[in-house]
């Protein structure tokens, strides 16, 4: 998510450092900030913004030390801010950081009490806190103590430490988030990612999970988190373009957001999951059972894909609360007169959090008495300003314009809310919330199985060769699928210009049906679900007018390929409420490799905007 550099060698490192920190701006930009070693004292300078922002003020007052650590930030805890930005320091000590601290709550706490004071509103603050406790109080030289403060923190991060009072080292640690070492002559580099450091090696160190790398400007030693222990190493050659790197080895941003989802969705669930006490950790949702009881419906509110992750929100929130659930489009409930009131909830769901219909549906409801929630990817965008709470996707930024991990990550996002909201309601035993949440957790791993593998044919290239120059597609679902259908359609039109219609299955024979030949494929999603032979039937009325299908199946259906064109498996059990997270890779894919057969802008199709700021 956010991108780090660090640098430790015998340059002035300024310029090396927002170098590389300019190669990883795609990653976040909501801030950024230098600290550097000079003349045995810690300087640092931080600014809100773009990373221009940091440049302009390093211009008045360049960082002449050898010795350093950069960042640009994409805020997960604590708006953008100057304040917030990292480095953060305590003491001599300076941290940079990617991810998350789950526990930073409580060790914020117990640090507090020791002396320590905060400046900002971020988890990152409580590592440099804990380094710098452990500098002082045990002594410690640097790269223990970054090893004790490891042993606190609850969490997935990428970390590079330096101390003014140690300044021949710089420390660096990876735990569930990348971070590489670059080796240079008389000089060593620290990244999350290579493309930070390929104009200056191209020989890497890839840290494994629980790793500590301890650098200098002469050497390298990897050692163990968990037991201190020094690891052996090989560097890799990297042979990528700077571009490539930027894409992390992908074509397009697009592809390397789809593989990111198992990833982004551990981030959605990180720490928000307590199966223990069988809860939902939400503190970010201020509604009680109390204002639950009160409650007699839902809104939920949003555009295009987050729309579709609404309408798959809503089987959560009537099966899992037993709430009345209202799916709307943004751009249409503003201007209608809907019954909105003190007793209603709103669900605004928004990847940006600009989207100016969302914003302007959310203002109106506001304005009826309604309470305002948001799901948003964007930390401090204006949806979630005009919130009561915001459940943050956390994805990171996405930058290929069709919306990928946003939509599965708001998936996760809404499946927790319901979750939480049965139980504030009264609606699950502890033993049925034990199970769903569990089913959550299985998520990443699930979706993960549901990316083609390398090295096996891609059977989404198959298609997308015969089927590419198809003016139109069909897509059918039912139940929760049926949103799938939609998205798959949007994910095709959007990104390869080739016609596609979302279709309830059901609906197929009041006029859709109209469209079947030979020449119109229909992509089918019929897993082994409690619709199955619905769709089944539906699927048989498709063939028997010549329409080509491309068939969404579950292992095990042994009919699948007599019936279909091409058969796209679906990995085997996959809990019925899952269903629609692990459907959305099939979509994303389909679309991806047809647009890109076809050779179209696939990260920037014609006439559409990211972020949708304007009616
Ligand atoms: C489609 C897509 C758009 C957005 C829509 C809403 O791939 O990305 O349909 O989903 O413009 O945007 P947000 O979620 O930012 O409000």
């Amino acid at each position: 998510m956010c991108g780090i550099v660090g640098y430790i060698g015998s340059e002035p490192c300024m310029d090396i450092i927002v170098e590389g920190l300019r190669r990883l701006e795609y990653r976040g930009y909501d801030s950024a900030g230098i600290a550097v070693v000079e003349g045995g004292a810690l300087r640092s300078a931080r600014s809100e913004g773009k990373l221009d922002n940091l440049v302009k003020k390093l211009r008045k007052e360049p960082l002449t030390g050898q010795v350093g650590v950069g960042h640009t930030r994409w805020a997960t805890h604590g708006r953008p801010s100057e304040d917030n930005a990292h480095p953060h320091r305590s003491g001599t000590v300076a941290v940079v950081h990617n991810g998350i601290i789950e526990n930073h709550v409580a060790l914020k706490r117990e640090l507090e009490a020791l002396g320590h004071t905060f400046t900002s509103q971020t988890d990152t603050e409580v590592i440099a806190h804990l380094i710098a406790h452990e500098r002082k109080t045990r002594n410690a030289p640097l790269p223990e103590a970054v090893f004790a403060a490891m042993k606190r923190l609850v969490g997935a991060y990428a970390i590079v430490v330096v101390d003014a009072s140690e300044p021949g080292t710089i420390v660096g640690a990876r735990l569930a988030s990348p971070l590489v070492v670059g080796l240079g002559q008389h000089e060593n580099f620290l990244a999350s990612d290579v493309a930070a450091l390929l104009s200056h090696t191209r020989d890497m160190i890839f840290l494994d999970e629980g790793q500590i790398a301890v650098v200098t400007a002469a050497r390298v030693e990897l050692r163990d988190a968990e037991t201190f222990a020094p690891i052996p190493y090989r560097a890799t050659h990297v042979t990528w373009t700077p571009a490539m790197a930027e894409k992390g080895g992908f074509k397009h941003f697009m592809a390397k957001e789809i593989h990111e989802q198992p990833r982004a969705i551990a981030d959605t669930l990180r720490g928000r999951v307590d199966l223990e006490n069988a809860a939902v950790v939400l503190p970010e949702i201020p509604l009680g059972a109390d204002d639950l009881a009160r409650v007699s419906q839902i809104y939920i509110v949003a555009c295009g894909t987050s729309w579709h992750a609404g309408l798959v929100g809503r089987y959560h929130f009537e099966d899992l609360a037993g709430l009345a659930v209202h799916v709307e489009l943004a751009s249409e409930l503003r201007y209608r007169n809907a019954p909105i009131d003190e007793r209603t909830i709103i669900i605004a769901i928004s990847q940006s959090g600009e989207t100016a219909d969302t914003l302007a549906a959310l203002r109106e409801a506001k304005k009826k008495g309604a309470r305002i929630i948001s799901i948003c990817n964007v930390i401090g965008a204006s949806i979630p300003r005009e919130s009561e709470g915001t459940l943050y996707t956390h994805a990171g930024p996405e930058i290929g314009v069709a919306s990928t991990k946003a939509f599965t990550t708001q998936l996760v996002a809404l499946h927790l809310l319901a979750i939480h909201f049965g139980r504030l309601r009264g609606r699950l035993t502890d033993a049925a919330l034990r199970a769903e949440l569990a089913a959550l957790l299985h998520a990443p791993a699930l979706v993960e199985s549901a990316l083609p593998r390398e090295g096996e044919p891609n059977p989404y290239e198959a298609i997308a060769r015969r089927w590419h120059e198809a003016h139109s597609m069909l897509f059918l679902g039912r139940g929760n699928l049926f949103p799938l259908a939609l998205e798959g359609a949007l994910k095709l039109k959007e990104i390869s210009y080739i016609h596609a219609e979302g279709q309830a299955a059901g609906e197929m024979k009041h006029g859709p049906i109209a469209l079947i030949d030979e020449r119109v494929p229909t992509v089918v999603i019929n897993p082994l679900d409690q619709h199955f032979a619905k769709v089944r039937s539906n699927l048989s009325e498709v063939r028997a007018r010549s329409g080509p299908v491309i068939l969404i199946a579950s292992q095990g259906d042994d009919e699948a390929a007599s019936l279909a064109e091409h058969v796209l498996y679906l990995p085997d059990a996959i809990p019925p409420r899952l269903m629609p997270l692990v459907v959305a890779l099939p979509m994303q894919l389909l679309a991806y490799h047809m647009a890109d057969f076809k050779g179209t802008d696939v990260d920037q199709p014609r006439n559409l905007a990211k972020s949708v700021t304007v009616e």
